[in-house]
């Protein structure tokens, strides 16, 4: 991404600087605004305009509009940063200040830097202002604070530094710094648990996205053998982008993403599409956007993103049911997917591909697109074993349970167990679901086919029917 100071000696002359960190970002960009021999001035409603080389008040401006207007009587190559000026451009005055006061400031080569915690700019100013992020603190800046709090609580810098310190990635310098501080009262000074669990806070902050807690492994989860190890061989790598499971309700997909996290020895994060669209237009990009932040912060971890249809349905048809929203949530997720360079690996899920948008549903977008279908023979054994060996029912007296699920084959085994009966007993209370939805199966399998790789290992073909021997038998029968 093209850096602050970049767009400075190009002379841009309103910039939108996007961080949680104000005065970090405005002490930063300040220095590199005075090694480009320029002037940096900060103003916020409190204090007016203040020279930052000088420290000193220039202007008494509490309006905001008169800041904006003050930029014309500062000398050349002045930089005015403005601090939560995004609660102010909105209004009509600023819109036009900024807009009269463009031109002037592009031949003096002065810039108006908005500096806030979120992108919010009226339509009127979009194509005028640069989108900057200032990025969070790197290890090397972390590293001095995790030193400064050392020296202050009279301890050595901790041996297994470099651990800490990728803990503390993606907190703000703030924030690490009152991390390291508390780890400092720990019995085991600096340790990493606290730090990760001042970062779990970041996602309870936030409400399109949580921290699972499930213990589910692969050792439950019967089958999908190909599914499994390819994610295992993959999710590690820092060029791995995610899966994505379409699939036969109730075989495992969600165990699948819950658990590949605990195997991984990462955490999972669960986002949930549908409470990211918010009542103001504008907000849920917003919202995706700070809630991949934090999937990044927490890096390296797992993002599960359940039933993502629910989420996306009707992008394609988005611009008149919902203003368009859904397809802007769903283009910010999809550059993301294709530009973050953070170790989140994605598990989405669906089994609804007719609500998908095409664009979605390109292999290329996944690192695997993997069709997770009923368990076969070999399969729905090892399910059954897991789950009767679960509910302690003994293996005996068996249904036929050809075409059931994974779900179904629990079901069966939670049945047997509270009703004290057999299996076979059991089985009356349970409705596979493929026997409704026969043709709906059909379709999805199909599309499957050509398109997706299967999830189990491939097996081989059953034996052709036994034709002589009917026959034979029917000679006989005759
Ligand atoms: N292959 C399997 N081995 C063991 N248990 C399974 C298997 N498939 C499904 N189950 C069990 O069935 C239940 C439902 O599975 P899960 O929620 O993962 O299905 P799903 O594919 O996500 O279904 P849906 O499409 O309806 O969301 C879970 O408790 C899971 O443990
Ligand atoms: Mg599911």
């Amino acid at each position: 991404m093209t850096e602050f100071k970049t767009y400075l000696q190009a002379g841009y002359p309103a910039l939108y600087v996007q961080t949680l960190e104000p005065a970090r970002a405005i002490e930063t960009m300040s220095q590199q605004v005075l090694k480009a021999q320029g002037h940096p001035y900060v103003w916020d409603i409190q204090s007016g305009v203040i020279n930052q080389s000088t420290g000193e008040k220039v202007a008494d401006q509490a309006d905001p509009n008169a800041a904006v207007q003050w930029i014309a009587d500062a000398p050349e190559n002045a930089v005015l940063f403005v601090w939560n000026f995004h609660h102010f451009l909105p209004s009509i005055e600023i819109i036009q200040a900024v807009q009269n006061g463009l031109d002037l400031w592009k031949s003096k080569g002065q810039c108006l830097a908005v500096v806030a915690p979120k992108v919010q700019i009226p339509v009127e100013l979009e194509r005028v202002f640069t989108l900057i992020d200032f990025a969070l603190p790197d290890q090397e800046a972390l590293d001095r604070i995790l030193s400064d709090v050392a020296s202050s609580a009279s301890l050595p810098v901790p041996e297994q530094a470099d651990k800490i310190l990728d803990a503390a990635m993606g907190l703000t310098a703030f924030e690490a710094e009152n991390a390291f501080a508390l780890s400092v009262l720990d019995p085991e000074p600096f340790s990493c648990k606290v730090i990760a669990s001042q970062k779990a806070q970041m996602v309870k902050k936030n409400a399109s996205i949580e921290i699972l807690t499930s213990t589910d492994r692969f050792e439950s989860l019967g089958g999908l053998e190909q599914l499994k190890t390819f994610a295992l061989q993959i999710a590690p790598s820092p060029l791995a982008r995610g899966l994505l499971l379409l699939g036969v309700p109730g075989c495992g997909k969600s165990h699948f993403a819950k658990a590949l996290g605990g195997e991984l020895g990462v955490p999972t994060l669960s986002l949930d599409f549908g409470r990211l669209f918010g009542s103001l237009v504008g907000q849920s990009e917003e919202r995706v956007r700070q809630a991949l932040a934090v999937a990044d912060a927490m890096a390296p971890c797992v993002l599960m993103i359940d039933e993502i249809d629910k989420g996306l349905s009707g992008v394609a048809s988005s611009n008149q049911s919902d203003g368009g929203v859904g397809s802007r949530i769903f283009g910010a997720f999809l550059t993301w997917l294709n530009d973050h360079e953070s170790r989140v690996f994605v598990v989405a899920t669906t089994n609804n591909i007719s609500q998908l948008p095409a664009e979605f549903l390109r292999a290329e977008r996944w690192d695997g697109l993997f069709f997770v279908d009923l368990p076969t023979i070999g399969e729905r054994e090892t399910i059954l074993k897991i789950h009767a060996r679960e509910y302690g029912i003994a293996l005996s007296d068996l249904p036929d349970m050809s075409a059931w699920s994974g779900a179904e084959i629990k079901s069966l085994c939670r049945i047997a167990a509270m009703t004290r009966s057999t299996l076979k007993e059991a089985a009356r209370y349970v409705v596979p679901l493929s026997r409704s939805m026969g043709e709906k199966l059909k379709t999805l399998r199909d599309w499957a086919m050509s398109r997706t790789l299967p999830a189990s290992s491939p097996v081989s073909m059953p034996a052709p029917p036994e034709r002589k021997r009917k026959m034979a038998r029917r000679i006989i029968d005759n």
